[in-house]
């Protein structure tokens, strides 16, 4: 009898379990779909949260959220569980996603519903490469459980529809109105999962990490039942419907401006990451490979390159050849802020003198005629944002005198500023160290007594007097040429010593700012040294000189000599032999860069007999050094200059034998 009496009694309480749990996941919500994205986006008249995209791929629409906050599309669980807070025990999710191609061991979550205090999670929808995972709380005794569906190919960047539904112990997956996939697990879903406190994200689990990567355009929850037989079949099963938001339906006009404007990103859709899937339907499609910097467009087949944000140079292509007035020695490339690009050329003859060239309409054309006396270089620089030029005149008759000129605003040409006493100057530089600017000229000899072994001199700006006044002078060897450079907060000056009088085999020497005045750093080797160029690659610095003859007591002398690149060894605080590059009276180098690639070429004058020489592009290919991967006939070169403007990215030679210099363009793939 008790025992009747307690069967009894435990069948109606079962039964009003039963009941009570029945009726609590049913008076929970509604058992209408419940749009989920829907409800996260804005209200119509409210601004959308920034960097939530919509974006039209293939033709349809989606939610970008991957530059957006992690917390941008969310809202209270208690919108929707407005009667009590149990999750349904059972229910259909449906989702419409495009998901690009997932890296092993990435997570994203298509939507979660997260505890808020504690920060748990309650229940999460997650993608990783090629898996869907279901994440439920309190499933189990030992906390959480994760339904894991193998083998689903979701992040294969298309529009799929995946329901997933779950009864009890089983939870089915249905892609695109296929055949179901069923799971069984040991336990049923809870039956009492809280909801209390907690609040939806979309497309992420309230953190950074795990961000939706791919487009989101449907997320429905359907408590009660399973959505599969309201969607399947369609015509369009990748794209099947039970609610997708307004605004990824609506025409992109709004008729009514309340409806919230979100940036619109058109048809062409970008792709980061790796290599993703390029067949028919990604046509039109673009690839953003950040690695190579790479940008490409899926023809339907493969992959094209569109940009290569990181240009490579294919091939140097003629483009200008330019008629100076005589023999050109050297040529300057600079910008007059407001006027443009100009090119200075030191030309041999007297009259008409040196040619200044303006760059219009892409190509060079003279500008002004500037009297030199067998110029040899050019050199611009500006202080406090007046342009200067300087010329190195190495005519040598007295008074031997070399010119600065000051570009003159309203009267836009360069009006003679200071001359400065010069012996047979053949190079100017320009430096600034702790604000105050600098001049060096090599002086290469001294008329008066054909003396090589002269003070080049140093010459510091006077703000007051707005003249260069001298500052120091360096004893140098028929110095040719000057380069300034900088390393870290060192300052360095190194100066190419071609001829003592007597022998080319003299050292070059590199001094260091120190206290005010420049001094000895090292002195370097060279054969007739007419060039020092200077460059970093990586954080690595070098200098390079170009040597242009071996003199010989007996015989003729040797031009085809080999020119050194040396690497600043910051351990034994020296400049040591990097590589040795076989040059033919080699009179100038010129580094630059072409997107990531790094170039030196080489100015080949004569190799005794011929000044019909190529020279040579080096394109640096690290361990390797510099390896030789174009070869440029040049007649005489005695000067190269890389220069870029909107029309794209040049070299211009000129040309100690003749008339002519040329300007090149590099061609890019
Ligand atoms: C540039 O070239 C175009 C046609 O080639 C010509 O019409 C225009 O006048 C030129 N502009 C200048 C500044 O020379
Ligand atoms: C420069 O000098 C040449 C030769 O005397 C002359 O033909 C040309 O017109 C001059 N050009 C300018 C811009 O002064
Ligand atoms: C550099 O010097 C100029 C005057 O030659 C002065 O106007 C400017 O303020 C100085 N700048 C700095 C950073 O000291
Ligand atoms: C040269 O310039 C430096 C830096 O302005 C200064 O310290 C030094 O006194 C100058 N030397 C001479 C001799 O003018
Ligand atoms: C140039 O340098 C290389 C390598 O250091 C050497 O083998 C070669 O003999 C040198 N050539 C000349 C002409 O000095």
């Amino acid at each position: 009898m008790l025992s009747r009496r307690c069967l009894l009694l435990s069948l109606m309480l079962s039964l009003m379990l039963l009941i009570n749990t029945v009726h609590s996941w049913r008076a929970c919500t509604d058992l209408l779909p419940l749009d989920l994205l829907e409800r996260a986006l804005p209200r119509p008249g409210q601004a959308p949260p920034p960097q939530v995209q919509i974006v039209q791929s293939k033709g349809s629409r989606g939610l970008r959220l991957a530059g957006a906050m992690a917390t941008a599309l969310s809202f209270s669980a208690s919108q929707i569980f407005s009667n009590c807070d149990f999750f349904p025990a059972e229910f259909s999710l449906v989702a419409t996603v495009q998901t690009p191609r997932l890296r092993q061991k990435r997570n994203e979550y298509i939507f979660s519903l997260v505890e808020e205090a504690s920060d748990s999670l309650v229940l999460g929808l997650r993608v990783s490469e090629n898996r869907l995972h279901l994440l439920v709380s309190g499933a189990n005794p030992e906390g959480r459980s994760r339904i894991s569906f193998k083998d689903v190919g979701l992040d294969d960047n298309r529009w799929h529809t995946v329901v997933l539904a779950v009864t009890g112990p089983y939870v089915t997956l249905t892609v695109d109105c296929g055949l179901p996939l069923e799971l069984k697990q040991v336990q049923s879903f809870p039956s009492s999962l809280s909801t209390r406190d907690s609040r939806f994200f979309i497309g992420s689990r309230k953190r950074l990490r795990g961000r939706f990567s791919g487009l989101l355009r449907q997320l429905v929850l359907l408590p009660g039942s399973d959505a599969t037989s309201r969607l399947c079949p369609t015509s369009d099963p990748r794209l099947a419907e039970l609610s997708v938001p307004r605004v990824l339906k609506a025409p992109l006009i709004q008729p009514d401006q309340l409806a919230p404007e979100f940036p619109y990103e058109a048809e062409a859709r970008v792709t980061l990451g790796t290599r993703p899937l390029c067949s028919e339907p990604e046509l039109g499609q673009l690839w953003l490979n950040a690695q190579s910097r790479g940008f490409f467009i899926c023809d339907g087949v493969r992959w094209r390159t569109l940009l290569h944000h990181q240009e490579r140079l294919d091939y140097v292509e003629d483009y200008q050849d330019l008629y100076t007035s005589s023999e050109t020695f050297d040529v300057e490339v600079f910008s007059v802020p407001s006027e443009g690009l100009f090119m200075a050329a030191a030309n041999r003859d007297s009259r008409p003198g040196s040619g200044l060239y303006k760059w219009r309409n892409g190509s060079f054309t003279l500008y002004q005629n500037i009297s030199t006396q067998e110029a040899r270089a050019w050199k611009h620089f500006s202080i406090d944002g007046k342009v200067f030029l300087v010329v190195a005149n190495s005519r040598e008759v007295e008074p031997e005198l070399s010119v600065i000129y000051r570009w003159h605003q309203r009267r836009r040409r360069f009006l003679r500023h200071q001359t400065l006493e010069t012996h047979s100057a053949l190079d100017w530089e320009s430096f600034s160290i702790h604000n105050h600017s600098f001049l060096v000229v090599a002086n290469h000899r001294r008329a008066r007594d054909s003396n090589h072994n002269i003070h080049s001199v140093i010459y510091r700006w006077n703000p007051n007097t707005q003249l260069f006044e001298v500052n120091q002078t360096l004893s140098t060897s028929g110095a040719y040429d000057w380069e300034f450079f900088s390393v870290g907060p060192y300052h360095f000056l190194a100066v190419a010593n071609t001829f003592d009088g007597r022998t080319t085999a003299i050292s070059s020497t590199v001094y260091v700012w120190l206290s005010g005045s420049f001094q000895i750093f090292q002195s370097i080797p060279t054969l007739g040294a007419t060039d020092w160029e200077t460059f970093q690659i990586d954080g690595r610095f070098f200098l390079a000189v170009a040597n242009s003859q071996k003199v010989c007591e007996r015989g003729p002398s040797l031009y085809s000599i080999n020119s050194t690149v040396y690497e600043l060894n910051t351990l034994t605080h020296s400049f040591i032999r990097f590589q040795d590059i076989l040059t033919h009276s080699a009179v100038d180098w010129e580094f630059f860069t072409v997107g990531e690639e790094k170039f030196l070429v080489v100015a080949n004058s004569h190799d005794g007999s011929s000044y019909s020489l190529n020279s040579v592009l080096y394109r640096w290919q690290g361990y390797e050094g510099f390896v030789p991967v174009h070869s440029l006939p040049t007649f005489g070169c005695r000067d190269w200059e890389h220069f870029s403007t909107d029309e794209g990215s040049f070299l211009v030679y000129s040309s100690a034998t003749s008339r002519l210099s040329k300007v090149f363009k590099l061609r890019t793939f």
